[in-house]
């Protein structure tokens, strides 16, 4: 078997491949990086890409998968797209319209995943940091169940082949999954997941009803001031990552990368380095033992990079929950 193409099947019957390129970056790096970045990426072997409306770089991504179709490099049916509606966007009647402007982004036909970003809801309109005049974010109250049927009307359409859901904790995943009528369950829960927050019991939930956990922040975040706490320890320095690391002659990163596809959890890595992108496609290329997944295991410590503080008060919340 090929492993750079490993992939995992979705409970609709499509399948992810279990490593995918994140492309999100700080906004004083130039968009034009993303564009080079991301056919780089798929040039090594990247074939899932993560991105989103809200990291302003649809356009740009979009450009590079065409540009390594147009080479021969890759046909459309070989990559896997995600894309995620914004909190701003989560009142029914604009579901479609914002995943037809990241299309239009894109110049794409379809995307293979679409996801509600975050459970909070934000005022709609053109900001997409809605806030007050004492800079305070101007939420909204939406029913998530309503959002998702408006998801599922953009896979009828044929928008997206399937759709999902991000930062969600498990009793937000069940109300969808209760939901009465509900057409399609969500086919993956994208959250933040690395040893110092492994996600063991969301896991477990997701693991339980066929959802797949797709890790983000997995190398330990991009560390951005002002989104993360930066008060906590750099993951990517912690020595029982780095001692197994050293014994399997492996980066600390490749290391957290992958473990989380050993335990079954897609894994998405960001980089804007060329010589770090063809690095973190090497997590096929060597195996971890069940004693140093049972080491990695034991250094959880329920640390949080991105708490998304703004949404704090809301009832839709989803980190005041245990998991
Ligand atoms: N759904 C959500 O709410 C959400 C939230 C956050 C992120 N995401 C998605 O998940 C992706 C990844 O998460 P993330 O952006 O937090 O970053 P991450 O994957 O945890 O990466 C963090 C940092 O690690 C560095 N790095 C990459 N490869 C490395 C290696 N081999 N050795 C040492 N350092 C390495 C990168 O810096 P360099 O660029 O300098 O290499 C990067 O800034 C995002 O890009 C986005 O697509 C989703």
């Amino acid at each position: 078997m090929d492993l750079k193409s490993q992939k995992v099947k979705l409970n609709d019957g499509h399948f992810i491949p279990v490593l995918g390129f994140g492309t999100a970056a700080p906004e004083e790096v130039s968009k034009s990086e993303a564009l080079e970045v991301t056919k780089f990426a798929i040039e090594v072997g990247f074939r899932h890409l993560d991105c989103a409306h809200v990291y302003r770089n649809e356009e740009q991504v979009g450009q590079a998968i065409r540009s390594k179709i147009a080479d021969g490099t890759v046909k459309r049916e070989d990559i896997f797209y995600t894309s995620k509606l914004w909190c701003t966007f989560f009142r029914p009647d604009l579901v479609q319209p914002a995943l037809e402007k990241s299309l239009k982004d894109l110049q794409l036909d379809y995307v293979d995943l679409y996801l509600i970003h975050f459970p909070v809801a934000m005022k709609p309109g053109e900001e997409l940091l809605p806030k007050d005049e004492n800079g305070k974010m101007i939420l909204d109250s939406v029913d998530l169940c309503r959002t998702w049927e408006a998801l599922e009307k953009c896979k009828d359409a044929g928008l997206t082949k399937s759709i999902g859901v991000s930062n969600f904790n498990h009793k937000q995943l069940e109300k969808i999954l209760n939901k009465p009528g509900l057409k399609y369950k969500p086919v993956c829960n994208q959250v933040e997941c690395h040893p110092y927050l492994n996600q063991s019991k969301l896991l477990d939930f997701c693991k339980s009803h066929d959802i797949v956990l797709v890790a983000y922040s997995a190398l330990g975040s991009q560390r951005i001031k002002g989104w993360v706490n930066l008060n906590h320890p750099v993951l990517l320095e912690d020595p029982v990552l780095c001692a197994i690391a050293k014994k399997h002659k492996q980066t600390p990163a490749l290391v957290a990368l992958r473990y989380q596809i050993q335990r079954g959890v897609v894994v998405l890595a960001k980089s804007y380095n060329r010589k770090r992108i063809k690095e973190n496609i090497q997590v096929f290329d060597f195996e971890l033992s069940p004693e140093d997944m049972k080491a990695i295991d034991g250094i959880n410590r329920n640390i949080r990079y991105s708490e998304m503080l703004f949404g704090v008060g809301h009832p839709e919340y989803p980190f005041s929950e245990e998991y």
